[in-house]
């Protein structure tokens, strides 16, 4: 499994992938716009805190294929190694995907919300495609089965593009697109560090720390 932090906070990024093993860095234009300050200096500090030639998702913003394939182009100068350019599955979009890809960028196909665009974004040369697992069960849809029968139609038709599985707001979602054969997710900070945490883990822990200190002193450790 490979996790990412969908996250522009440069500091929650610095804290977690600290102690977590995350490959990278995915943000969108809502995550950028929430940190109130220039673009290039928000990209620059992920950039610092990650190191050269982690993977950095970037999203560009226009509405067509020639604007998206020119902002993937001064972002990937920008960016440096490890940058994807994030690509919506729009019509300009899956366009936009196809003249990337022949240039020999490594896309990710965003927002996307059924198997079938998952489908038409690898065909058209997409390295990764992010179906949001969230948003679609917010709607009384179902985000792992969406995820699912991508995992499927990838393998049936040996399709080497990756899923990047996005939007999640729970850890049984995390679990349940892992379960379905999903190699990666990007996830917020809350989620990252709620995949690991657990009560009884926390008491059991305390309790083994008690023991010692009444055993062999306050503070003191095997070393
Ligand atoms: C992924 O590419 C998106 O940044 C993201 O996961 C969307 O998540 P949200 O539904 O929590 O906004």
């Amino acid at each position: 499994m490979i996790y990412f932090l969908d996250t522009a906070d440069v500091a929650a990024i610095a804290r977690l992938s600290d102690l977590y093993p995350v490959a990278g860095v995915t943000t969108n234009p809502t995550l950028i716009a929430r940190e109130k300050r220039p673009f290039s200096d928000i990209l620059k500090d992920i950039r610092a805190v990650i190191g050269d030639g982690a993977m950095l998702h970037v999203q560009v913003t226009g509405k067509d294929a020639d604007t998206m394939v020119a902002e993937a182009r001064k972002l990937a100068d920008f960016v440096g190694a490890g940058f994807h350019p994030k690509v919506p599955v729009t019509a300009e979009g899956i366009k936009a995907i196809r003249r990337l890809s022949g240039l020999g960028f490594h896309v990710t196909a965003t927002a996307i919300v059924t198997a079938q665009q998952a489908l038409m974004a690898a065909v058209a040369g997409a390295a990764f495609t992010a179906p949001y697992v969230n948003r679609l069960d917010m709607i009384g849809g179902d985000g792992v089965k969406v995820v699912a029968d991508i995992v499927h139609l990838f393998r049936v038709h040996a399709l080497p593009t990756r899923l990047l599985t996005a939007s999640f707001k729970n850890v049984q979602q995390v679990h349940d697109i892992a379960m379905a054969g999903a190699h990666s997710a990007t996830l917020p900070p809350d989620i990252l560090e709620a995949l690991i945490r657990h009560p009884l883990t926390d008491s059991g822990v305390a309790g083994f720390a008690a023991d010692w200190a009444a055993a062999y002193g306050e503070g003191s450790t095997t070393l």
